[in-house]
């Protein structure tokens, strides 16, 4: 069989649903003809779909009832899930041998096969799945495709004044991203997908997925958002 290069996309849960809960139909359906016509090229891109604002919304009705934050973690982690399989049916539709993965032990070399994953586990985001996946089939890059144009000096939603970093090290990614880890809000990259990147130097690029074509960009290597040295 041919060896195929692998990439791991991390989709944002923000960038498959907008903030009302609906599906960005277009952006989805260029997501699944990128993934499409690189797998026709012999690359894989594998990925992993967050939750977005509908799981966030399953997560704040379960802390007004006084849900234990595991439970909210494992019910946000049914959305991620959903969307995954979602991705999975579409992708199929048009031909590609993609499988939904639902934990990492089932993860192998995936020859032709391209492997969609949602969450695994509380107290870790789809970051952190996506970072594990990329380095369980050593995966030639990780791409965090969100809904900001890369990684700034601070939350851009927060202060419209932060500036865009083009290239930054581990070190300095790990100063710049204070660890949160409330359900729901695994802000970027939460602190086990720093630990796996940095543990495995896995090369990692963090885009604007809102326009797949930003993924495209970096899988080509051209340059785009925010580039971390490993
Ligand atoms: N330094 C930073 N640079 C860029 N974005 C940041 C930074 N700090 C916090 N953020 C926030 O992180 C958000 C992206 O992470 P968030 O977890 O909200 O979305 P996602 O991971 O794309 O979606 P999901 O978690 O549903 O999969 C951005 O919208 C931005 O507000
Ligand atoms: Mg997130």
């Amino acid at each position: 069989m041919r060896i195929r290069e692998s990439y791991v996309v991390k989709l944002g849960g923000h960038v498959l649903i907008d903030d009302r809960g609906k599906i960005r139909k277009k952006v989805f359906s260029s997501y699944v003809d990128l993934v499409t016509n690189f797998w026709r090229e012999g690359v894989s891109i594998h990925t992993v779909v967050g939750g977005g604002r509908v799981a966030r919304l399953y997560i704040e009705l379960l802390a007004a009832l006084g849900a234990p934050k595991a439970l909210q973690d494992l019910m946000g982690i049914e959305v991620t899930k959903i969307n995954a399989k979602l991705l999975t049916y579409a992708l199929r539709t048009k031909g590609v041998n993609a499988l939904f993965k639902d934990y990492l032990f089932s993860v192998d070399q995936p020859g032709d096969s391209i492997y969609v994953m949602g969450g695994v586990s509380p107290a870790q985001s789809t970051t952190a799945v996506a970072a594990l996946l990329a380095e369980t089939i050593k995966a030639v890059k990780l791409i965090v495709a969100t809904d900001v144009d890369g990684l700034y000096s601070e939350d851009p939603k927060k202060n419209p004044q932060a500036t865009l970093l083009r290239r930054v090290t581990m070190k300095e990614l790990m100063e710049i991203l204070k660890m949160e880890s409330e359900p729901g809000s695994y802000k970027l990259i939460d602190s086990v997908a720093l630990q796996v990147i940095a543990r495995s130097k896995i090369a990692t690029h963090i885009v604007n997925g809102l326009n797949p074509r930003n993924i495209e960009k970096a899988i080509r290597g051209e340059e785009i958002g925010t580039l971390i040295a490993p």
